[in-house]
């Protein structure tokens, strides 16, 4: 019996960022490696291979997800949306500019997964305490420093945003 086995390619189809992006890919591909590799998106990271970091976290129809959790294939007409999707075109959006403003952030690798969690956190759960937060943010690691920042900007932006909606903005 021959073992010269041939993978054949899939096309996959789906939406990052509002964008329909198409790809042939073997059916292996991770959801992670084809935003990077196919969509051409490197915000989105592999901090790990056993699912712990959370580097590679977006949204899949609007739920959180850990992108290497996920193949492609499975992704196939869903929307994505990556943290380059956070805003509409340039500058920050809100709670990027709260991690900016309270040291909430290091390096380039955990800070995309933090702010994809952080944003699915704060879509659905408003005014989150900070064991809430701590709680929602608990599947991204950062392996060089603490966590204190990080809830403080979350924190901060569902203050500021409660603030905004008492004001009618
Ligand atoms: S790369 Fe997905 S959890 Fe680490
Ligand atoms: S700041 Fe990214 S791993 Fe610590």
């Amino acid at each position: 019996m021959s073992t010269d086995t041939q993978i054949q390619n899939v096309a996959v189809s789906l939406t990052v960022n509002g964008e329909e992006i198409t790809g042939e890919v073997e059916p292996r591909t991770l959801l992670v490696d084809f935003i990077r590799d196919v969509a051409d998106l490197t915000g989105t990271h592999v901090g790990c291979d056993s699912t712990n970091c959370g580097a590679c976290t977006v949204h899949v129809d609007g739920v959180s997800v850990k992108s290497c959790t996920m193949f492609a294939v499975q992704a196939e007409g869903r929307e994505i949306r990556t943290v380059e999707g956070l805003t509409d075109g340039d500058g920050l959006c809100d709670l990027q500019e709260a991690f900016h403003d309270h040291h909430g952030l290091q390096c380039g690798y955990c800070t995309p997964g933090m702010l994809m969690s952080a944003s699915y956190l704060l879509d659905h759960n408003p005014t989150p305490t900070r064991d809430e937060i701590k709680n929602g943010m608990s599947g991204n690691l950062c392996r060089c420093t603490g966590y204190r920042f990080i809830v403080d900007a979350v924190e901060a932006t569902a203050a500021k945003r409660a603030e905004a909606q008492e004001d009618g903005q």
